[in-house]
């Protein structure tokens, strides 16, 4: 069966990983790219994902969406992890390609409707987008397959705050929409993907699974290695993003469990996923509204090796 998909993203050189993935897997029909503020401006992040589709070969719409969180300041972006560009500074030319020149919530619910549940929206930024998605259309959930997001971690710290992940910090207000909805949602945050370390011998095979596409995830990669290596004694890296359309595929490799998943904006601790699995909830706000599907782990090396073979497609 081929997954037909609307990837929301910020790239990033993990996006990149990400939408790599998802065009060269027979088993993904992506149909569509919305752009979002995060790692980098909404400006920016348009441009990225329209060069990274020329590199790519592909033929797709290419939206941006969002430029600031549903409520709140402008967190700064994150430079210092992918660099001045978003993409390891690898970037020296501007995309020829014209983005289409619908909103991204508006093309989200356009493809929605087109398709009703035939639609599996993978986000991988800030989920500003979705939830605007969902404002602009009230019965958008129940048209969408599912939603797997790249976001939160359920057990474990967080990676910008102590108690935050980076795309769940950027816009709360909206991931706590996003998780209020009733539609089908997976969170896959860094209980999975801060585990999953990649070093420069994946990116060596990368490059030679594909030298177009792996050889630039190498290169890009670069920047983001040195981010992650910081007093570490191994250089490695987590490719964060690429771990929902693994899931995607491949929903049986994972362990996960459902359970309620609310989202704080209190200051001292805005972006934390507080997670209470199915029947542990004694008392409101923890005993009614949907249910969502953590992901808590996996076989890393399957993945590792899922991520080589589709990119040697
Ligand atoms: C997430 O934050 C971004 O920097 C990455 O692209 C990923 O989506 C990881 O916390
Ligand atoms: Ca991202």
């Amino acid at each position: 069966m081929i997954e037909k998909v609307i990837i929301d993203t910020d790239p990033g050189i993990d996006d990149a990983m990400a939408l790599f993935f998802a065009f060269q897997s027979p088993e993904i029909e992506v149909l569509g790219l919305t752009t979002v503020f995060g790692n980098v401006d909404v400006q920016t992040s348009a441009k990225n994902a329209l060069w990274l589709c020329e590199l790519a070969k592909q033929q797709l719409p290419v939206t941006q969406g969002c430029a600031r969180p549903w409520i709140g300041p402008m967190s700064s972006y994150a430079h210092f992890v992918h660099g001045d560009d978003g993409l390891g500074n690898t970037q020296n030319s501007p995309p020829n390609g014209q983005l289409d020149p619908r909103h991204s919530a508006q093309f989200i619910v356009d493809m929605v409707n087109a398709h009703p549940n035939e639609i599996s929206l993978v986000a991988i930024g800030p989920l500003t987008n979705l939830a605007l998605a969902l404002q602009l259309d009230p019965m958008l959930a129940s048209k969408v397959k599912q939603v797997i997001l790249m976001g939160g971690a359920a057990t474990c710290a967080g990676n910008i705050t102590p108690a935050a992940e980076a795309n769940i910090w950027n816009d709360a207000y909206a991931a706590q929409i996003v998780f209020a909805a009733d539609w089908q949602v997976t969170m896959i945050g860094l209980d999975i993907t801060d585990k999953l370390r990649f070093n420069q011998g994946f990116l060596d095979e990368l490059k030679t699974a594909n030298p177009l596409l792996g050889g630039y995830i190498d290169r890009a990669a670069q920047c983001y290695m040195d981010f992650y290596s910081q007093g570490q004694t191994q250089r490695e890296c987590r490719f964060h993003d690429v771990t929902t359309l693994a899931y995607l595929v491949r929903p049986q490799w994972f362990q996960s469990q459902l359970g309620k998943l609310l989202v704080s904006t209190d200051s001292l601790t805005l972006g934390q996923t507080v997670f209470c699995p199915q029947g542990q909830g004694l008392s409101e706000p923890w005993t009614s509204g949907p249910y969502t599907n953590v992901a808590l782990t996996v076989d890393d090396q399957a993945l590792k090796q899922l991520y080589l073979e589709v990119y040697a497609l």
